[in-house]
């Protein structure tokens, strides 16, 4: 299905609409009724998001987005994140349950994290489709997580490779080739 530029589908489609659903329940659950601001990470989380959002549950959930960037063109974070878009409303005295895509060296969601903690929100959770554990330069701790991966670069669902591949309908690794040389 796909060509040399992608080594192998790590998650399917599936696997990530069925984890979405899952983890909308879980979070349901938790908030029990109490009204959500649900915050999405564009671009990388939109795939993600929207599988993950038409299955929470009740009338209170609201949704607005952020757009943040700390790549280049390469593989592996700058270290410094900028602000692209801000969030349209103020958060103050909200439940805020940040959904982004994946969490690598942390260091993107813990400046997201500091910037939100400072509007007086009632709350700040994390929910990430991907998370890469052993990559983690800054302690953070996603509070829902639909899956752990291992090492690898991953394009596909929403993320991509210098804005490339997000179309791809699975999590796949992509080729070595592609960002080596
Ligand atoms: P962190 O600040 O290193 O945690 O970087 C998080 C951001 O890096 C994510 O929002 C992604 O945009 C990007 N990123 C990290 N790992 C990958 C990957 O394997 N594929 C695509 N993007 C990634
Ligand atoms: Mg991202």
């Amino acid at each position: 299905m796909y060509g040399k530029e992608i080594e192998k589908v790590l998650i399917s489609g599936e696997q990530i609409e069925a984890r979405a659903k899952e983890m909308a329940e879980q979070i349901s659950k938790d908030y029990n009724g109490e009204p959500i601001l649900v915050v999405g990470i564009l671009r990388g989380a939109s795939i993600f998001l929207a599988d993950l959002f038409k299955n929470l549950k009740g009338y209170n959930v609201e949704l607005d987005f952020m757009s943040l960037s700390s790549y280049g063109a390469g593989t592996s974070s700058s270290g410094e994140v900028k602000m692209i878009k801000d969030l349209t409303e103020p958060i103050d005295g909200k439940n805020v349950l940040i959904v982004e895509d994946i969490i690598d060296t942390g260091i993107t969601l813990t400046y997201l994290m500091k910037v939100l903690q400072a509007r007086n929100p009632k709350s700040v959770k994390l929910c990430s489709l991907l998370d890469k554990p052993s990559r983690r330069k800054v302690e953070l701790k996603g509070d829902y997580v639909g899956f752990e991966i291992p090492d690898c670069f991953v394009v596909g669902y929403g993320l991509d490779y210098a804005e490339k591949f997000r179309n791809l309908p699975d999590v796949c690794i992509l080729a070595k080739e592609v960002y080596e040389n």
